[in-house]
């Protein structure tokens, strides 16, 4: 049975008929140009919809390995997901959570755009494209 892997994606489409489904936004997404053959990576998700959803995983061009970390007393720690609150938002940001690129195929630079593709437990994937900014790029709340 090793054949019909793929079985087709049905996709749901945009319903807006209940309140029970998480409804998932990206915005202020940025990479700090890369110093290193690591990456970090920035973003919001704001979900306006009545149920909660996880962020599960990350993929990009930029890297096999991208990962998703906490910083918890100034150390990070790589985790399985986070929680995008119904009514909330998953908010990654410098000093806090982030997506973490590892073992960089290339070292995208300033006014670069790098493609990201957001996996969630419910939603669909979101595929955002992520400007580089300088190093040292942090923007104000
Ligand atoms: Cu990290």
């Amino acid at each position: 049975m090793a054949a019909a892997v793929a079985a087709p994606l049905v996709l749901a489409g945009c319903s807006n008929s209940g309140s029970g489904e998480p409804e998932l936004k990206v915005s202020g997404a940025f990479m700090p140009q890369p110093v290193s053959d690591m990456a970090a990576g920035f973003l919001t998700v704001e979900n306006t919809g009545g149920a909660g959803d996880k962020l599960t995983s990350v993929t990009s061009e930029l890297s096999d390995d991208v990962q998703i970390h906490e910083t918890k007393d100034q150390k990070m720690r790589q985790v399985t997901s986070f929680d995008v609150p119904a009514d909330g938002s998953l908010d990654l940001e410098r000093g806090g959570n982030h997506i973490m690129f590892m073992a960089l195929k290339e070292r995208p630079k300033e006014g670069d755009t790098v493609s990201v593709e957001l996996h969630f437990e419910t939603s669909d994937p979101i595929t955002v494209d992520v400007p580089v900014k300088a190093a040292t790029y942090n923007p104000q709340h």
